[in-house]
């Protein structure tokens, strides 16, 4: 009988970084999209607080809870066999150590996460120590916050002036050394972001950040086309042309893989 594939963890994506094979990830928030993106071979499952936006019709991602962050990731849970399945952390939950343990924990032992994902930089250091330090596996993510909105006053790319692009580059290589396994940066100037790739030695994954990242992400509903709303110009809907959800998925994939997704045109930076 053949063999089932091992499945994916933190030591796999670092291999997969080491040498040079792009790591596909989407956001996931039920259990019939988990199996259908593990079958088109996505290696990572991220339950975004997106899920705020494109499921529950929200402004922004600020109103998701923790409960609702629970329940969606416990849906993944379920339809997953293999790929790794991080966790957003939402809004205010990594404010002190002390309410990230408990979300995490909530997340991992009601939900199945097995990684949790954290907005912020300098901000959040402690709390990524406490984490990590407690056995928790910790995703950053820097560039655009979509958390921080009302503070930024719009979806834009960050990182563009010689300050910004320094704030990025030192709150990776911290979020590294506080323990982060895995990076996120979304809407980052491409350069900045192959740049950080390079520095770092755990794998970066990009949203808006060109192509020569550790791998790539989209919001599901966004590559899939289902989201009414404006979809960001750096995602591609993969559908068109396509016969059936699972060959868009098998799209995507495969386009990461090449590196033939993000074009220059997603890529405005
Ligand atoms: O919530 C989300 O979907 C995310 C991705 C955009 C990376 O954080």
């Amino acid at each position: 009988m053949a063999k089932a594939p091992a499945p994916i963890t933190i030591s796999t994506l670092a291999a997969m970084k080491a040498r040079r094979e792009p790591i596909a990830c989407l956001t996931c928030y039920d259990a019939s999209f988990a199996q259908l993106l593990e079958h088109a071979g996505v290696e990572v499952l991220l339950v975004g607080d997106s899920l705020g936006m494109v499921v529950q019709g929200q402004d922004t991602t600020v109103p998701v809870t923790i409960e609702q962050m629970v329940y969606h990731t416990a849906c993944v849970a379920r339809g997953r066999a293999r790929a790794l399945l991080v966790a957003d952390m939402p809004f205010l939950t990594a404010a002190t150590p002390e309410r990230a343990l408990a979300a995490a924990g909530r997340l991992m032992q009601e939900g199945g996460a097995q990684m949790v994902k954290l907005e912020g930089g300098a901000a959040i250091l402690d709390t990524v120590r406490q984490l990590t330090a407690q056995g928790v596996p910790v995703c950053g993510h820097l560039g655009l916050l979509p958390q921080s909105i009302h503070r930024l006053g719009g979806y834009r790319y960050q990182g563009r002036d010689h300050a910004g692009a320094d704030a990025i580059r030192h709150d990776a290589l911290a979020l590294q050394a506080a323990g982060a396994g895995l990076l996120v940066l979304e809407c980052v100037p491409a350069a900045l972001a192959q740049e950080i790739s390079l520095m770092l030695e755990i794998p970066v994954i990009g949203i808006g950040a060109g192509a020569e990242t550790d791998g790539q992400v989209l919001v599901l509903y966004d590559m899939l086309g289902l989201y009414p709303g404006r979809s960001p110009s750096f995602s591609r809907n993969f559908l068109p042309g396509h016969a059936s959800v699972g060959d868009a998925l098998a799209a995507y994939v495969q386009a990461v893989k090449s590196r033939a997704f993000p074009a220059a045109e997603h890529s405005p930076l």
